[in-house]
């Protein structure tokens, strides 16, 4: 799809990853929704983003809040691209000390991370059908998965799940939107330097910058940016995960 003089939905856009694809896309000539939960949040990011940028108050698991999103997107321009940036992490073990992990809490993070994710797809998609196809295309969608999803830790049984499972989605959302000329693409990121990471130990995010074999540091939002924004345009890319990463594969802890 063209960047320039679409516009684009980027939930989770108002920090981190998201915003960092907000301000590619915004550069590359796009307008932009980012969405998020924290209305003060969701307008500092959009003035800092500038022309072209808005904010819709959502949470990605709410249906009405996430369509009426989409609706502005579709606003704005040629409605063809959406980003799944929001996310949440969760750190528990399933057997701690305080006893086996809160169902509750294993189900948060499911609901933010998959179906908030699986709810963003089938709302853009059912907007983006209605286009007329450019090159028979009607648009993309970029998932944003983990890379816990493969290599998930002590203690990420929770986020590790709901991060596999984003990328099981992949192939099926893919498949199922390819006769509307939608494609499905997920980003599986390493550890990035985002707030979601903030509240990480220093000498942890320094053992898996050291567990990554090139570059051994941690990764850049506009990095993972510039691979959203290459996915969004190259129309062979289509149901598959990516992994960015720096080839580094967690370990046990
Ligand atoms: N930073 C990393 O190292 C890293 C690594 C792998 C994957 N990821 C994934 O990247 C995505 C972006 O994370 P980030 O690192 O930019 O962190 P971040 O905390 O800056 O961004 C995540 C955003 O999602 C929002 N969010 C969470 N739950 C939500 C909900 N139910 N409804 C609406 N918004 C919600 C948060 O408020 C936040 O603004 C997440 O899906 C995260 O799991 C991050």
């Amino acid at each position: 799809m063209r960047i320039e003089g679409s516009s684009a939905l980027i939930t989770g856009g108002t920090s981190g990853l998201g915003l960092a694809v907000a301000r590619r896309l915004l550069a590359g000539g796009a307008k932009v929704v980012v969405t998020g939960r924290g209305e003060e949040r969701g307008l500092a990011a959009v003035r800092e983003l500038g022309p072209g940028a808005e904010f819709v108050s959502a949470d990605v698991c709410d249906e009405e809040a996430m369509a009426r999103a989409v609706d502005r997107a579709a606003a704005l321009g040629r409605f063809g691209a959406a980003v799944c940036c929001a996310g949440t992490g969760a750190f528990g073990r399933t057997l701690g000390r305080r006893g086996p992990l809160p169902l509750a809490e294993f189900t948060e993070v499911i609901s933010a991370n998959l179906v908030g994710t699986f709810n963003t797809a089938r709302l853009a998609a059912a907007a983006m059908a209605g286009l007329e196809p450019d090159d028979g295309e009607r648009g993309a969608i970029v998932c944003c998965s983990s890379i816990a999803a493969f290599d998930g830790q002590r203690g990420q049984v929770a986020y590790a799940t709901s991060k596999a499972a984003v990328c099981g989605m992949t192939l099926p959302l893919a498949r199922d939107l390819s006769e509307y000329g939608i494609r499905v693409v997920t980003v599986a990121p390493g550890i990035f330097e985002t707030p979601m990471v903030a509240a990480v130990r220093p000498d942890t995010l320094a053992a898996i910058a050291a567990q990554t074999p090139q570059p051994s540091r941690l990764g850049r939002p506009e990095e993972f940016a510039a691979l959203v924004a290459h996915v969004l345009a190259n129309p062979m890319l289509n149901g598959e995960v990516i992994r960015l990463d720096g080839a580094c594969r967690l370990g046990h802890v």
